[in-house]
């Protein structure tokens, strides 16, 4: 935790409109800017930022936040890197014993130095005399000398405590190491000893350049053939993209992203002048990755080889990449071969020429479902199908979708599109609020209290209305109801206008509270009356109350009536009525 204060001096400071403006280009639009949103792909431009409000907000994805969640987003860091990067910006101090979050920061910083540690001992060991074995191999498998010193490869000695006797030379703690996942406790309470002997060693870096982990691979054929480090505070699998560090730039210059399986598979064709390629090493692709590429193209290349070509349920994994607003397609290389194998053969440009032969995802897939399932099995392939059209954003590709299929089945659009709105689509921004409130009462009522946050947040004296005609007891929405406590806490405060943005920077971490304030935020934004929409959204509130006390009045009524106690009825009753009276006034 950051001190509020340092928090809101930033914001104080940071105008949102300059911080977006850095990263993309905005247009001004009435009071508000404009631009084509950088988290989803687009053709309107659904994403506004509000100088007034110091937020931003996408219509399209819901995206949103204040400076600090755009940094956060854009950047693809954490709340205190954000925190620290702005407050540098504005030249705020952040006083290191002002930091309550030092010691995870200083972890951090700690935990990226010994890998950097770690990745030049390991290089180093592999130039040496006694890394002969390793270089041999590399160079064997067609490794030049550049791109292993860019690519920071090493070899790890065949020896059970050599990193760790160097760390003790160097004086890094012991206890440091393991949680880097460099060494291992033994269980025979032997002491450490070093995780990684006797492979090739390539360090894992995040986006930014930092080396977060290592994979090692072995110099034959025994197993397992890659040994990787373990989660760490600093490493999250599903949140790093072999290769990303060093293609970025390429990415964005050629307007599309090639996704292979390893390291080998970047490596390898980067030195060849690929610069577009990354690999999500081993594991499905995730929605964090998927959006961390959204950041520079909007179009991936997958390169599957041969044996993963077939599976229905690889393709699978790719939905998170539509979802994510990208364009996929898919080229398939012969048996035996990966990118890393087919460049050292044909080269560069052969390469590039046959990840033209690229076909559409959706091509691809209903292909395959057709060779395998058979044309006939028309339920089969729409369960495959629909759920990838599900996820694409765009209405008109959705549609065109449909169509095709529909085409290649031989059914009607309409039956397609029925059995479409059964797909879950089980998106992280769907709460469980939203599932249960299908029916529409419900919904209004939901609607209503969003609504009043929206006004309370934006207008001073329509809080107080909020407050003394209704009563924030009366709000069932935790959400809702947290902020408007907060809300209060704020005025009580001695502040007299609530800026949005540092309203949002009050509830980092706690997603849903943070969209129940965009959502009440943006909604307030196109109130044309708000004493009407006081008037109407508190009696609704009111009558949802009263209902839901009937309800369970009328529970309580049964009961009484079972055990025949009457001097419960009557008071239930009494009480029912009084509710009822309510009602007329
Ligand atoms: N992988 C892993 N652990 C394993 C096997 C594979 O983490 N036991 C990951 C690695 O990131 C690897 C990727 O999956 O790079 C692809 O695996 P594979 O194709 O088997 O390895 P290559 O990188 O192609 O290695 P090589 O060409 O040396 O066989
Ligand atoms: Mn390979």
């Amino acid at each position: 935790m950051i001190p509020q204060e340092i928090i809101d001096q930033i914001l104080d400071t940071l105008d949102i409109v300059d911080v977006v403006s850095e990263y993309i280009q905005l247009k001004k639009a009435g009071r508000n800017f404009k631009a084509s949103c950088p988290f989803h792909s687009e053709k309107t431009a659904s994403f506004v930022v509000s100088p007034e409000k110091q937020i931003y907000h996408c219509f399209g994805c819901s995206a949103g936040g204040n400076a600090l969640g755009f940094i956060m987003n854009y950047e693809n860091i954490t709340f205190p890197e954000a925190v620290e990067m702005a407050a540098r910006k504005v030249g705020v101090e952040l006083p290191a014993n002002k930091r309550v979050s030092k010691q995870e920061q200083t972890l951090t910083e700690r935990l990226y130095l010994v890998n950097k540690h770690a990745a030049a001992f390991y290089h180093n060991y592999l130039k040496s005399e006694k890394g002969k074995k390793g270089l041999t191999y590399l160079k064997k498998r067609g490794f030049t000398d550049e791109i292993l010193k860019e690519f920071s490869v090493g070899y790890a000695p065949d020896e059970w405590e050599a990193f760790k006797k160097y760390c003790v030379e160097k004086k890094i703690p012991a206890e440091l190491l393991k949680k880097a996942g460099l060494t291992i406790s033994s269980e025979k309470g032997r002491g450490d000893y070093d995780r990684f002997r006797n492979r090739i060693m390539f360090p894992i870096f995040n986006e930014r350049g930092n080396v977060v982990g290592f994979g090692g691979r072995v110099l034959d054929d025994s197993l397992p053939k890659y040994i990787n480090s373990p989660e760490t505070a600093i490493y999250t699998k599903s949140n790093v993209l072999y290769g990303l560090n060093f293609c970025k730039r390429g990415i964005r210059e050629k307007g599309y992203v090639i996704i292979s399986e390893g390291y080998m598979d970047v490596a390898i064709p980067f030195q060849f002048g690929v610069n577009n390629i990354v690999a999500a090493s081993g594991t499905a692709l995730t929605s964090r990755q998927a959006a961390m590429l959204k950041k520079y193209t909007d179009t991936a290349v997958m390169v599957f080889d041969a044996d993963k070509a077939g599976e229905a349920a690889s393709l699978r994994g790719l939905d998170v990449l539509i979802e994510n607003g990208m364009k996929v397609r898919i080229v398939t290389l012969s048996e035996g071969d990966d990118p890393d194998s087919f460049i050292r053969k044909n080269g560069k440009e052969k390469f590039f020429d046959f990840l033209n032969n690229a076909k559409d995802l959706f091509d691809y897939k209903l292909d395959l479902l057709i060779k395998k399932l058979g044309a006939d099995d028309i339920g089969g392939i729409s369960d495959e199908m629909l759920p990838t059209i599900t996820r694409a954003q765009n209405a008109v590709v959705q549609s065109k979708y449909i169509k095709i299929l529909a085409e290649r089945l031989g059914v009607h659009e309409a039956s397609l599109r029925q059995e479409m709105g059964k797909v879950k689509k089980d998106y992280s921004y769907h709460s469980e609020e939203d599932e249960s409130g299908t029916d529409k009462r419900s919904v209004n009522y939901q609607k209503s209290e969003v609504h009043l946050l929206g006004l309370a947040i934006t207008d001073r004296r329509a809080f107080e209305r909020i407050r003394t005609e209704l009563g924030f007891d009366k709000f069932r929405d935790k959400n809702v109801n947290f902020v408007l406590r907060l809300v209060e806490d704020f005025y009580a405060g001695g502040h007299k206008d609530i800026s949005p943005g540092k309203m949002l920077s009050r509830l980092e971490g706690n997603e849903a509270a943070k969209n129940a304030v965009l959502q009440a935020v943006v909604n307030a934004d196109i109130t044309k009356d708000v004493g009407k929409a006081l008037k109407d959204c508190i009696s609704c509130v009111r009558k949802e109350n009263r209902e839901e006390e009937i309800k369970v009045l009328t529970q309580r009524l049964k009961k009484a009536q079972t055990e025949k106690n009457d001097k419960e009825m009557t008071e239930i009753l009494l009480k029912m009525n009084r509710i009822h009276k309510e009602k007329v006034v």
